[in-house]
């Protein structure tokens, strides 16, 4: 394993702390245990604070003072210093008091920053940036005292979770004081709730913020958020949608808004809002938003204005404009620059700043114009700003040119950018890779945008050098996430997928923590330090990028899912022949997207030199790219001697069997995880498995079709352990055509519009043996149909598609997204056995099924 997370990489030895407490004895308070044994929700996420149950690791923090002296009165001090005791009295399993007042006890775990110190201490060293803290042991004879010290009180508090992260995870504590800092200034998450309570992309619920158009009265969940983003190192929530509601900047909504504010700053979150560049007319109802108007230059002076009276550490606000039907500055044919800057100069003298949006495209392209290519777009809007916004503007850019496929290159603008401040989007809601009923973990995703060297100027410019603006000096600079938790209890429904959000929050403070450090703390602080459950769920992790990748869209073509619709199953053809600019130019001969300088859309050129020749060779251009940057023939022999269309074939059949791996090895858990969280995994686990042969089959049929070329291996099409349902004889049940066609094995489906319900049997003429039956059937939103399964008309069980997993949004057809199975295993068979599945359609979900699969 790599050094553990919180290593002290950006240690700094030099600073010294010497305290001296002088006054009154502290005040000690003995506080109840709290309860150890609590039901497994995942409300906590990763700050469950489970008692150590190992007498050495515990050991280890025996040198831990008892008593916690907090010297500054901010209700984030007190916050600090409560979440301290809690942890430490979770974790150690003793009792820690907190005392308000300085004290003569020798013994004392001192939580102060440097504003609140009093002139007992003595402090020499660097000057610290902003929200940096230092922790450290000091012990003199038998004094120990423990110092977190931060530069501010935010940094007091990541000093406190820092702390309890490294207990929760056995890791020992420094006994020399380090100091940490973060990366960059702008560590935000981007939530995109609609103030009628749904979120756009959101896959865990309702929002936490906003119900019927308003403020939610009860905002526990927001503080449970903020708590939840300071101990990661956030500092930002941008809390409304980026395709933002026209009555945001209202007064009566801006009030509302306030009551949100309140909430997250004991946690050092700053709020910010997502805003529609119309609201001069729309909201101000002035004749024109024209940017430059004097007249909508006031409007914003005086909004933003009124917003600082009621939240006065608002932080600013992320604008989404001219972009897939928002409207914009080009309206006026004023520039980004103008319209960023119109804002940034009114939030200017109150600490605020505007996070301008990249993604800027036209979603109306030709598809027969093989110059076109939205891949371009960012770069050609923004480059030749360079240099013209203000020093509070920040460009927004989604790491990769399109919208956060399984696999795109850097976007170019990242380098194009060298007098503009920048900050890299990231997607921890899985929009396009699994919508949290797949595991995904997408930390190596990020760290490989992070760590691709752009060589800008010809030299070393890695893009998370860039964001943090060392690269070209550039005074703010960060990460934004785009998080979309939501209501249900453990904020993002899958419990796998809350590693993103931590492994987010963790990049954006050090983006140098590597993909292990990351997921091995998050297993240890989420389900224990036991060694068989971190290593397990480490290597469950570890690889699920890369697996989702191999059943989904390979070689860079995009994830392949129906872009159309709810960007979650198979729909490949959607990708094509529309205005949005996702296509793979996919036909008999080749496929790809020809974005080379010498024959393609020049998209390559956007990148400087060094980077440009490598992806404008077929020789050089990574495999798992290619498609991304060239149009090649099916024919093509890639690097590691395969033609992309077998590669393709065995990818997809070698990325689902990986994830029939899942179920299998979370069950060696066991009894080592508890009850509530292992069996929610489990029932995940087991529709990926199934669903992952979803995604193998439509995607391998669809390329054998396309090319003509038959799979070497002859797994695609041949599906000989299945009964088609519409082959089997039939009582009430009627065959249909699913669309797409690629979505159901032999694009066919039966469905029952029978009130009293439909009987599909069969004969069977398998060996006599034991078998694994499986019913892959489609449960909609619509109704919970019920189905039951005999064998000799004896039962064998029975289910109600109960909608809970698939999809995350409704959708009410036979396809790619509603596709699911149930297996029953160990069924003994014999040649003669009659097997017969009973269906039941309810409400407007007319209990479809695909196929039974009987397998050994
Ligand atoms: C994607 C996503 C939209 C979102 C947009 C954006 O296109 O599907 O829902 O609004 O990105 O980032 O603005």
């Amino acid at each position: 394993m790599d050094k553990p997370l919180t290593s002290p990489s950006k240690a700094h030895r030099s600073f010294r702390i010497d305290a001296r407490l002088t006054t009154s004895r502290l005040l000690a308070t003995l506080l109840t245990l709290t309860s150890f044994a609590h039901a497994e929700t995942g409300a906590e996420g990763w700050l469950r604070y489970a008692h150590l149950t190992n007498a050495s690791a515990i050991h280890q923090y025996d040198a831990l003072p008892s008593q916690i002296v907090v010297l500054g009165n901010t209700p984030t001090d007190k916050i600090a210093a409560t979440e301290l005791q809690r942890g430490l009295t979770s974790l150690l399993g003793r009792s820690f008091t907190i005392s308000h007042s300085p004290t003569d006890e020798i013994n004392a775990i001192i939580l102060t920053n440097l504003s609140a110190l009093n002139k007992d201490f003595t402090i020499t060293g660097d000057k610290r940036k902003p929200e940096s803290y230092t922790i450290g042991l000091k012990i003199e004879g038998n004094d120990h005292r423990y110092i977190i010290l931060g530069t501010d009180t935010h940094g007091e508090i990541y000093g406190v979770f820092h702390l309890l992260e490294l207990v929760a995870s056995h890791q020992p504590i420094p006994t020399e004081p380090i100091t940490e800092s973060p990366s960059s200034p702008i560590r935000w998450v981007n939530q995109w709730d609609n103030l009628d309570g749904t979120i756009e992309r959101g896959y865990a619920g309702q929002s936490i913020f906003f119900e019927g158009g308003h403020v939610r009265h009860d905002l526990t969940r927001v503080s449970d958020y903020g708590r939840l983003l300071a101990s990661i190192g956030l500092n930002g929530v941008t809390v409304n949608n980026v395709n933002s509601d026209l009555r945001t900047l209202q007064p009566d909504m801006i009030r509302e808004f306030a009551r949100i504010a309140d909430k997250l700053r004991p946690w050092g979150v700053r709020m910010s809002l997502s805003i529609d560049l119309s609201s001069p007319q729309v909201v101000g109802h002035l004749p024109t938003f024209d940017p430059v108007n004097p007249t909508v230059i006031a409007w914003w002076e005086a909004k933003i204005d009124e917003i600082y009276k009621v939240i006065p550490d608002f932080a600013g606000f992320v604008i989404k404009a001219d972009s897939e039907g928002r409207v914009g500055p080009s309206q006026y044919h004023r520039t980004p620059a103008e319209a960023a800057n119109a804002v940034a100069r009114a939030l200017e003298p109150h600490g605020g700043i505007v996070l301008y949006r990249g993604f800027v495209y036209n979603n109306h392209l030709d598809y027969n114009d093989l110059k076109a290519d939205r891949a371009r777009a960012g770069y050609d809007n923004f480059e030749p700003l360079d240099g013209a916004f203000e020093s509070n503007v920040v460009v927004q850019i989604k790491h990769g040119p399109i919208d956060f496929q399984v696999r795109e290159p850097v976007s170019p603008l990242f380098a194009a950018l060298q007098h503009t401040s920048q900050a890299i989007e990231l997607q921890v809601t899985q929009e396009y890779t699994g919508q949290q009923r797949h595991m995904v973990f997408l930390v190596p995703m990020w760290k490989a945008a992070l760590n691709t060297d752009l060589r800008a100027q010809n030299r070393s410019t890695l893009v998370k050098e860039i964001v943090e603006g060392r690269s070209f000096n550039q005074p703010l600079g960060g990460f934004v996430g785009v998080t979309n938790v939501g209501l249900d209890i453990n904020w993002l429904h899958h419990p796998m997928a809350m590693a993103n959000l931590y492994g987010f929050g963790k990049l954006a403070w050090n983006p140098d923590l590597t993909s292990q450090q990351i997921i091995d703390t998050w297993t240890r602080l989420t389900f224990g330090n036991g060694p068989k459950v971190v290593s397990t769920i480490d290597d469950l992790q570890a690889n699920s990028w890369h697996a989702y990748e191999e059943y989904t869209g390979n070689l860079g073509i995009g994830t392949l899912t129906n872009i159309l619709g709810y960007h979650y199953g198979p729909g490949i053809e959607s990708a094509e022949r529309n205005g949005w600019g996702q296509w793979f130019r996919g036909d008999e001969q080749g496929i790809g997207m020809d974005r080379t300088v010498a024959t393609g859309t020049g998209y390559i050129g956007q990148y400087p030199q060094e980077l440009a020749k490598i992806y404008e060779s077929l020789t050089s251009c990574p495999d798992d790219l290619l498609l991304f940057m060239h149009h090649v023939p099916y024919t093509h022999v890639l690097h590691d001697g395969k033609t992309i269309v077998q590669y393709i074939y065995d990818a997809h059949y070698e990325g689902a069997a990986t994830a029939q791996t899942y179920a299998p090895r979370w069950q060696t858990l066991h009894g080592l995880i508890d009850n509530d969280r292992y069996n929610e995994v489990l029932k995940l686990f087991n529709y990926q498995a199934g669903h992952a042969v979803v995604w193998r089959d439509a995607v391998t049929k669809w390329f054998q079709k396309e090319s003509g070329i038959p799979d070497k291996q002859g797994r695609v099409g041949s599906y000989p352990d299945r009964l088609e349902a519409e082959n089997m004889n039939a009582e009430g049940y009627t065959t249909i055509d699913v669309k797409p066609w690629e979505t159901a094995s032999n694009s066919k489906a039966v469905e029952c519009n029978q009130p009293t319900g439909c009987i599909l049997s069969t004969t069977l003429d398998k060996p006599a043996g034991t078998y694994n039956i499986t019913v892959q059937y489609f449960d909609f939103w619509s109704g919970k149909s019920h189905f039951a399964l005999e064998l000799n008309h004896l039962p064998i069980g029975d289910w109600i598609a109960d909608d809970i997993l698939p999809p995350a949004r409704p959708d009410f057809h036979p396809d790619g997204e509603t596709s699911t199975r149930i297996t029953f295993p160990n069924i003994a068979l014999k040649p003669g056995d009659t097997l017969t599945l009973h269906g039941t359609s309810d409400n407007t979900e007319p209990a479809p099924v695909d196929y039974i699969e009987i397998t050994r």
